[in-house]
């Protein structure tokens, strides 16, 4: 058993809403909260726990099948969550708009230790602990009358840690401070470049390492080297673990052991199921903002607005450049001319994506063409498919989405089987094509919401089309569990005499995605179909209302997230800012309801 000694919750990510929080702006202009520390009472876009290294360091050891425990903290866990107990460096930031201020504790206090009632294997002090001189001689104290219990350190600075009994009793550190004379066989370096020790010639290099903002980075990397050096690995190997723990953990979770050696098996590269959960984690959704040449050109043309590449450019980049998107979003579905296209400051969009832990991904199908002599469609774009796909994961793409349309209309009997089995015979084609060039498929039958039918009849045709989208997938042998599915909400038409209210369209959409995916699917995602933006959100909070759902559940919308700001900006770079901030209300709006 390893006991850790360490803190465990760090930082509290606040962002306040300025519209319904009451600020008090001074005659600096310094917005003021009188902050009552009850956060049920307060309205908050997001609240973000940064976790301390001794929680980090819990969840990895878990992850890899080791046995440990936190002692000594400055919290203690209740079944509720952590509760305080003692504060050290434990503080609340909040942001409002531009303004973001800090609470701290006044009195910063060290972290205890009582000695545990059972003898662990390892005693690890990890790096949030502080500990004052007491504490160091009561743990000295407690490792000489237990001497099988081993010490393993983790040093930030050296020259601030006066405890050198304790440096001196330590089976292995590991050290941030690379100019400290340690002791080279005991001592692995990190820093925010690489990981190294002394005899592996190539120091291992590692990103992100300062990008995960709300789990510490270095602890995951502490903890997968002590993790796996303790199952057996040699140093070397448990410095490639860690790198690879630090770049493929997202902000909820690090890796399993079985994560890790799927992950080291296929080289290094990011397993297609880690995709697929990324995209799907944590709550946030994926934007849509891949509309064809076609798609826009009728849209500018609603708003008079000329229909060149830069406005193009300047439309899609309202979207990027609002603030805090990563919030909120993900990924993005790109659409070719905008994946090639770069920002302003010249970097390229999928990099500046990536760079905000937003996955790029791309729409690949080439629209519809109508089967012979029929009113029916299918999606065209498989011919060339495998060479682009490689093509675009090479520019960093990730992930790709096809649609397929289906207009309902029961007293036509549309859509016929037919249509139904290409479709979907297509649609795993493409998806089987991604999943051999590393990307994740989205499978998107649509049955079009601009139609006259009853919920009951929507209900019917797309229990029918997942039935059978589902055979196909299977029939050709696509890894389910990376692949997502991208449905429309199931409702009434928009033809029909009567609207679905969002408690039917929650219960209907809920039951037939119970009763028609499988539970490997990574995760189901909506479509908004022309929904106005209010409606699709309402929808949405009434299907999550009706789970729990064996997948993982967002929105990817296009119209219900862009068309506000579409309409705010019209084209008139004056109203940028006012677009921004109309896309910014959808995103929170849709967020919430998850
Ligand atoms: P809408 O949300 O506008 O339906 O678009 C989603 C999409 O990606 C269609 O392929």
């Amino acid at each position: 058993m390893i006991l850790i000694v360490g803190n465990i919750l760090k930082d509290v990510y606040l962002s306040l809403d300025s519209r319904t929080e009451p600020f008090e702006t001074d005659k600096n202009g310094t917005k003021w909260l009188d902050f009552s520390f009850d956060t049920s009472s307060h309205h908050y876009f997001y609240r973000n726990s940064s976790f301390g290294g001794a929680a980090v360091s819990l969840e990895v050891f878990k992850n890899l099948g080791l046995e440990a425990e936190i002692c000594a903290s400055d919290f203690t866990f209740d079944e509720t969550g952590p509760s305080r107990t003692l504060a050290s460096e434990y503080r609340y930031i909040l942001t409002s708009e531009d303004s973001v201020s800090y609470l701290v504790p006044t009195v910063p206090v060290n972290t205890a230790f009582t000695p545990p009632v059972s003898e662990p294997n390892y005693l690890y002090i990890d790096r949030s602990a502080h500990l004052s001189r007491a504490t160091a001689e009561n743990i000295t104290a407690y490792l000489s009358s237990h001497p099988e219990v081993k010490l393993i350190l983790y040093l930030k600075n050296v020259a601030n840690f006066p405890h050198s009994n304790l440096i001196d009793l330590a089976e292995l550190i590991l050290s941030e401070d690379s100019s400290a004379n340690l002791d080279y066989d005991r001592t692995v370096f990190i820093s925010d470049r690489n990981l190294s020790y002394k005899n592996i010639v190539e120091p291992i290099s590692i990103e992100r390492i300062d990008k995960l903002t709300h789990l510490s980075a270095y602890s995951i990397a502490a903890a997968t080297i002590i993790g796996k050096f303790l199952l057996g690995e040699t140093v070397e190997n448990s410095l490639k673990m860690a790198r690879l723990n630090v770049e493929n953990s997202n902000l909820d979770s690090t890796l399993t052991l079985h994560e890790l050696d799927a992950l080291q098996k296929s080289g290094g590269d990011e397993s297609l199921e880690l995709i697929a959960a990324t995209l799907m984690a944590s709550k946030k959704g994926i934007l849509a903002a891949d509309e064809s040449g076609g798609s826009i050109k009728k849209k500018f043309e609603q708003l008079n607005i000329p229909d060149t590449f830069e406005n193009r450019h300047d439309y899609r980049n309202i979207f990027f450049t609002t603030n805090n998107i990563e919030n909120y979003l993900n990924g993005v579905i790109l659409f070719d001319e905008t994946a090639r296209d770069s920002m302003d400051t010249g970097e390229g969009i999928p990099d500046f994506l990536i760079s905000k832990c937003i996955m790029p991904g791309i729409k690949v199908d080439r629209g519809l063409e109508n089967f012979p002599d029929s009113d029916e469609t299918f999606t065209k774009g498989l011919e060339d498919l495998p060479k682009r796909l490689r093509e675009y994961r090479e520019m960093g793409l990730r992930f790709a989405k096809w649609r397929a349309a289906f207009n309902l209309d029961p007293l036509k009997s549309i859509p016929s089987d037919h249509a139904i089995s290409e479709n979907c015979r297509i649609l795993a084609e493409y998806a089987l094509d991604c999943q051999y060039a590393g990307l994740v498929p989205i499978v998107e039958p649509e049955v079009v919401y601009d139609g006259d039918y009853s919920i009951d009849e929507n209900a019917a045709a797309t229990g029918k089309i997942l039935d059978r989208l589902v055979e196909e997938l299977k029939n050709y042998g696509v890894n389910l569990s990376a692949c997502i599915i991208k449905c429309n909400m199931v409702l009434a038409g928009k033809r029909y005499h009567t609207k679905s209210t969002p408690e039917e369209v929650g219960r209907a959409t809920a039951e037939v995605l119970k009763s028609h995916v499988p539970k490997e699917i990574a995760g189901i995602v909506f479509l908004s179909g022309g929904q106005t933006p209010e409606q699709a959100t309402e929808n949405l909070a009434k299907i999550i209302k009706n789970g729990p759902f064996p997948w993982p559940l967002t929105f990817s919308f296009a119209r219900a997230l862009q068309d506000p700001a579409l309409y705010a900006w019209s084209g008139n770079d004056n109203n940028l800012e006012k677009a921004r901030q109309a896309f910014l209300d959808r995103l929170i709006a849709n967020t919430k309801v998850l």
